[in-house]
């Protein structure tokens, strides 16, 4: 199965009523873990790096070319995607080096500005004939190499003037959960989220620690996308902390199948097994 388009992927989501899980990754062997994971459960996924997982991998370059082979070379249906991309700049690097989807996050501005800036990054994703994901409303959190924040939901009103005035492929809601944390999803701010965008799929970040049941209950209210970075991150680090000897490869190979199994488990809870 080769590299596919963001959009294709939340194209096929919207039709069978599931969501892609979009795992964030910043070394080769959580992206191994979570391609593992999707070609096990026979699941389309998103390879996704944000600016911090970026630098680690090595710049965008390595990151797209890396993530764009190991797509190439799997069995299911991968995606390569930039989480918060924080300007044109970095947007513009990610599509030269073949990332298929992109997340402009204009979320800490005014949403005047957010909208402005998020139509120029949507006129960018058109140009490269990749898909465009923004945020209104802001996620808060703490994860690894982004800084900490306060959450703020999104407000429906707002979100129907956001995604009629820049048209993106898929909207990011602050709904309760948070980067990092387990937060408690408010299913029916979603449900009335997707009613004021007429019916856009929508995005949930802070996907871990966030119960397999809500996670269920939001997708039947129209959430097609989950971010995922954490727990995968968890998984590998935890495997790797006995480690000792001079090779770290039996480490790695633990770590990567931790992470295949944490990522397993979201993957079944979005409905997306069986969708490649
Ligand atoms: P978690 O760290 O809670 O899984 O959130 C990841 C995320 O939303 C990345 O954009």
């Amino acid at each position: 199965m080769p590299l596919v388009g963001g959009k294709e992927l939340l194209d096929r989501a919207e039709r069978g009523g599931y969501a892609v899980a979009g795992f964030n990754v910043s070394n080769v062997e959580l992206a191994l873990g979570v391609i593992d994971a999707a070609e096990a459960r026979r699941a389309p996924i998103l390879l996704q790096f944000n600016p911090s997982n970026i630098e680690h991998f090595g710049g965008i370059e390595v990151a797209g070319a890396t993530a764009r082979a190991l797509a190439q070379a799997s069995d299911a249906p991968v995606a390569v995607h930039l989480d918060h991309g924080p300007d044109i700049t970095l947007l513009r690097a990610a599509c030269q080096t073949g990332f298929t989807s992109l997340m402009f996050d204009g979320s800490t501005t005014p949403i005047d500005r957010n909208i402005q800036d998020t139509r120029l990054a949507g006129a960018l994703a058109i140009e490269y004939g990749v898909a465009i994901e923004a945020e209104l409303g802001h996620v808060g959190g703490r994860e690894p190499g982004v800084a900490t924040s306060e959450s703020v939901l999104t407000d429906p009103a707002a979100a129907r003037r956001f995604v009629d005035e820049t048209q993106v492929d898929s909207l990011a809601i602050s709904v309760g959960t948070a980067h990092g944390l387990a937060g408690n999803v408010d299913v029916a701010l979603v449900r009335e989220l997707r009613a004021a965008t007429r019916g856009l799929p929508l995005v949930l970040h802070g996907g871990s620690g966030v119960e397999p049941n809500a996670l269920r209950d939001c997708v039947r209210a129209g959430v097609r996308k989950l971010n995922v970075s954490t727990e995968i991150h968890a998984a590998f680090t935890q495997a790797v902390a006995g480690a000792s000897g001079s090779d770290p490869r039996p480490a790695l190979r633990d770590a990567r199948n931790a992470v295949a199994a944490a990522a397993s488990l979201r993957i079944d809870a979005l409905g997306s097994a069986l969708r490649a």
